[in-house]
């Protein structure tokens, strides 16, 4: 019996819950390696000086704003280390990979993949992995220093039998309010409300100051990532990491009162079409437009790239209620079944887990290295206390960025989300999410 784990939650100490995946692979392969078979269903690479040469292209959804630059930052070191390699960027704009991922599924379906693209650490690489679409990569791993300058619990995520499946680029925290100082001064609204009921109050002072829309939103997917921290903020990081697995009870009291406070915070919020994405809504911020907009630390690169002073023009706090929780993705990238140039791709996978190319592109965009050995004080004020963070608080996984759920279960998520966003009937969102998870908790 095939038996795949990774984790969903943990603490700074150690697991707070797991899921266990059991055979969605329909066999017990454990991937396009071969599986089980740990550093021998890799041969060793053995890395050319300057490259192996020829095309590599690379899928991205870094195809504008700050996202672009941290991509164009790698882009740049790949050029200057591999000289004999072509860099081929196959970004496909859309945050959160809106529209990228369907390409990128149809590409993959059609034998045509790319030669490296982004994956997410946890639940939806390991649909890549059950579709046998992506190789192990444990010869580059090694060669990096493997659980030496990766964190052990990363690695589990990116784990199927042994086998390491990506590399890991970076970390996102996604349970950040991202503030205009100014406009919460005006409203005499408070600089971190304790918790939800009182940001909520505080949303109001903002709206009576003027401020029509006192939070931005963007598209469907920014309405996931907000409600998740809502969630998360009722019910804690334990009883949250259930509901992703077969324990977890989406029709509890709690949840019905995350429903009730996230329907609460969208009447604050402004009309946003699914096309909308999440520059628009951190804009309205940096602008004035709104007090408040919930982001992934990808905004503060945002901020940062149109001049704006960290605690004068933009302030910044855990989503009220979820303090000492980092809610958690990985950005990662694979080494696709099939790839033309895999000796190119894993040219790509040693620069993205190197400790230049993670201080280069964590840098520019925001996030902070996956690997352990770059120093903090290289980084900005928001990024050293990110790694802070990191390593202190109880971690919670993602679900609007694949850390937590399938791409199929975060696609039913996402059309009870839309669903209840043009209805805002709150029952009806409670039993879709009750339902999408009988479906696919395991
Ligand atoms: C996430 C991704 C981040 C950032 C964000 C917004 O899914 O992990 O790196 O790109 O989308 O596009």
């Amino acid at each position: 019996m095939d038996r795949r784990q990774f984790l969903i939650g943990l603490g700074a100490a150690g697991v707070v819950g797991a899921a266990t995946l059991t055979g969605c692979g329909g066999d017990d392969s454990g991937g396009g390696g071969g599986g089980g078979g740990g550093t021998e269903s890799t041969p060793a690479s053995s890395p050319m000086e300057g490259g192996a040469g020829g095309d590599v292209g690379v899928f991205t959804w870094w195809a504008e704003g700050s996202e672009k630059e941290g991509l164009e930052a790698l882009e740049g070191l790949f050029k200057e280390d591999y000289p004999n390699n072509t860099f081929v960027n196959l970004a496909v704009a859309g945050g959160a990979g809106s529209s990228a991922k369907a390409k990128l599924a149809a590409d993959l379906q059609n034998g045509n993949p790319p030669d490296s693209f982004q994956g997410h650490a946890g639940a939806e690489l390991i649909d890549y992995i059950d579709a046998d679409q992506i190789l192990p990569v444990n010869d580059v791993i090694d060669e990096l220093g493997g659980a030496d300058v990766f964190p052990q619990d990363l690695l589990d995520r990116i784990t199927v039998n042994d086998d390491i499946y990506s590399v890991p680029s970076n970390v996102h925290r996604a349970n950040v309010v991202w503030a205009n100082p100014k406009v919460l001064a005006e409203a005499g609204a408070s600089e971190q409300p304790g918790d939800l009921d009182a940001w909520l109050a505080d949303m109001q002072k903002v709206k009576d100051s003027g401020v029509e829309t006192p939070i931005s939103v963007g598209g469907t997917w920014t309405q996931v990532q907000l409600f998740e921290t809502i969630l998360l903020a009722e019910l804690g990081a334990e009883d949250y990491s259930a509901l992703f697995t077969t324990e977890g009870d989406w029709e509890s009291d709690g949840v019905k009162s995350a429903v009730e406070k996230y329907g609460k915070i969208l009447e604050f919020a402004n009309t946003a079409s699914d096309g909308d994405d999440w520059p628009a809504a951190t804009d309205a911020v940096i602008e004035g437009r709104a007090a408040y907009n919930v982001m992934g630390d990808w905004a503060v690169a945002q901020f940062a790239s149109k001049d704006k002073v960290d605690g004068e023009d933009y302030t910044y706090f855990a989503v009220p209620g979820t303090e000492g929780v980092f809610d958690f993705l990985a950005d990662s990238f694979t080494l696709p079944t099939g790839a033309k140039n895999e000796e190119g791709a894993k040219d790509w996978l040693r620069l993205v887990g190197s400790e230049e190319g993670q201080k280069a592109f964590n840098l520019a965009k925001g996030s902070i290295p996956a690997r352990t050995d770059v120093a903090p004080d290289d980084f900005p004020p928001y990024q050293q206390s990110a790694m802070k963070s990191f390593k202190e608080d109880t971690i919670a996984s993602s679900i609007a960025h694949g850390a937590a759920v399938s791409m199929a279960w975060l696609s039913d998520m996402s059309t009870a989300m839309s669903k209840f966003y043009s209805g805002r009937d709150e029952a009806g969102l409670q039993s879709d999410l009750a339902s999408a998870a009988k479906t696919y908790a395991v």
